[in-house]
């Protein structure tokens, strides 16, 4: 008699990697699931790799504060603390149109802001989603891209009436990505993040590239600030609440932007600015701990990640946190643990093995399942990656997203820490503008920062508080550009 080739296990192969087998027969109906018991074992050990304790946040933190003062000595460090330009806080009683154009992530936004003074304004804007290919494709093409989209969104909104015909409206341009800037209305690409690669583009100005597709294309719009998502979020934020010091980005990217004494950013000393006068940095801090990789606890589906990404070594932190990697930290989880056997034997998971296809969105979705058989989470496997769980995978599955969330929330706690430390608002307390979609969809992400900050602080972490911000890559830009006028027209510091 053959061997029988029924049931399951796993064979350890000469070259070390585990081969999962599954053997079904027409009368075998049921599938192999793992025991409870089993994914408990399994779910300490992740526990173990993903738990932070408040002493390694506060180490964390020392690092942080360490790097910060680095970036704002020196030009060129890891953590650039871009000195931004925009001087100071709005009054609140900054006025008039302004268009916006916000390059993120995810999408392309037009924005036509009507600011009102009194913190108060009125936003129409449109949205397209960027492909994968545009992000891509030659630079100058995405820039042509954003001309074309304000082209026809200005033509809507004259021919609406909402926009005067044969004017020429300011345009504050929000570009999130780091670049490095010697005045407002300019700026060079660091290096494309996010998952962008757009060649022809790193090391280029990306206010002349944008400008050179506005004339292409005809486009009725001057350029008159270059900010970033934090920036605006962060001057936006205290247009309507001026206890906000600080602004954070939590979305595809993750990044801070806080005010900062022109006198404390030894690396612009030579400008002759006003020592006590104040700045906007933009501290480009996803770039925390990139290529050395000494503070942070990165687990090795942390490492897979950065190896796999399109830029291997680089912002370190901002792939521990942000949106566009999260689901794909569980994706990797779940399928080391198909290869080991243990989960799925015997179902097709190739579409989970696909990169990329586990949406941090559905982290969220599992965390907020309200049914006692997270039917939810049932749903996610059986429609997205047409595999079926049990109860006690579904458990495990969102335990582990928990897991991963908390992970990302509590370093996030850790940068804010540093910032606050470093300027010395702790005592005092202050409001800390966030923005993004981990920030506003993912639940229980701002309490576990919260959490965080109280690991690090004790009680009076309770004094930092993070506040849903106004959208600051519209508004924000909008109110930088009229600052921009405004300080242009007093003939203060003109030339930056
Ligand atoms: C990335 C970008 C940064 C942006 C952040 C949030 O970290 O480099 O400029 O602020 O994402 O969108």
């Amino acid at each position: 008699m053959p061997p029988s080739r029924r049931g399951s296990g796993t064979v350890a192969l000469p070259t070390g990697q585990t081969l999962a087998f599954h053997t079904r027969t027409s009368e075998a109906e049921d599938l192999p699931h793992a025991t409870k018991k089993t994914m408990a074992d399994h779910l300490r050990k992740y526990e173990s790799l993903f738990t932070l304790t408040p002493q390694r946040m506060r180490i964390i933190v020392e690092a942080f504060k360490e790097t910060l003062e680095i970036g704002l000595a020196k030009h060129n460090q890891i953590v650039p603390m871009i000195p931004t330009y925009v001087f100071g806080w709005p009054t609140g009683q900054e006025r008039g149109n302004y268009l916006a154009l916000d390059l993120g992530g995810t999408n392309l936004r037009v924005c036509l802001v009507t600011l009102e003074g009194e913190g108060k304004f009125e936003i129409t804007q449109s949205k397209y989603r960027l492909s994968e290919e545009q992000k891509q494709d030659d630079g100058q093409k995405l820039f042509d891209f954003c001309a074309e989209c304000m082209k026809s969104f200005i033509d809507s909104n004259i021919s609406g009436g909402i926009i005067e015909k044969d004017s020429i409206l300011p345009l504050g341009f929000t570009f999130s990505y780091p670049c490095s800037q010697d005045r407002i209305d300019h700026g060079e690409l660091i290096r494309w993040t996010k998952g962008f690669g757009a060649p022809n583009t790193e090391g280029h100005d990306v206010v002349a590239m944008f400008r050179k597709s506005l004339e292409k294309y005809q486009v009725p719009a001057e350029i008159v600030a270059l900010t970033c998502d934090t920036t605006g979020t962060l001057i936006a934020s205290h247009y309507v609440n001026p206890k906000t010091r600080i602004a954070c980005i939590f979305g595809t990217g993750c990044n801070a932007a806080y005010m900062e004494r022109v006198g404390d950013i030894p690396k612009i000393a030579g400008l002759g600015i006003d020592p006590d006068a104040e700045m906007a940095i933009n501290c480009e801090w996803g770039a925390f701990d990139s290529f050395e990789h000494e503070n942070l606890p990165r687990t090795k589906y942390d490492q897979t990640i950065d190896e796999q990404s399109n830029k291997p070594g680089e912002q370190a932190f901002e792939k521990l946190i942000s949106g566009r990697y999260l689901g794909e930290i569980l994706r990797l989880i779940i399928c080391e643990l198909i290869d080991e056997g243990v989960l799925f034997l015997g179902q097709n998971t190739y579409k989970l093995e696909i990169p990329y296809s586990f949406d941090t969105a559905f982290l969220s979705l599992m965390e907020s399942d309200p049914t006692d058989e997270l039917l939810m989470i049932i749903g996610i496997f059986t429609h997205f990656f047409a595999v079926e769980t049990t109860l006690a995978e579904r458990q495990f599955f969102r335990a582990l997203a928990k897991l991963v969330g908390r992970r990302a929330a509590r370093l996030s706690a850790c940068g804010i820490a540093a910032i606050v430390s470093k300027m010395g608002y702790l005592e005092e307390g202050c409001a800390v503008g966030a923005d993004g979609s981990l920030y506003k969809k993912y639940p229980g992400f701002a309490d576990r920062v919260h959490e965080g900050l109280q690991d690090i602080f004790g009680e009076k972490g309770k004094n930092i508080v993070t506040c849903h911000a106004e959208d600051g890559s519209g508004i924000g830009a909008a109110i930088i550009a009229a600052m921009t006028k405004e300080r242009k027209l007093a003939n203060l510091y003109p030339n930056v």
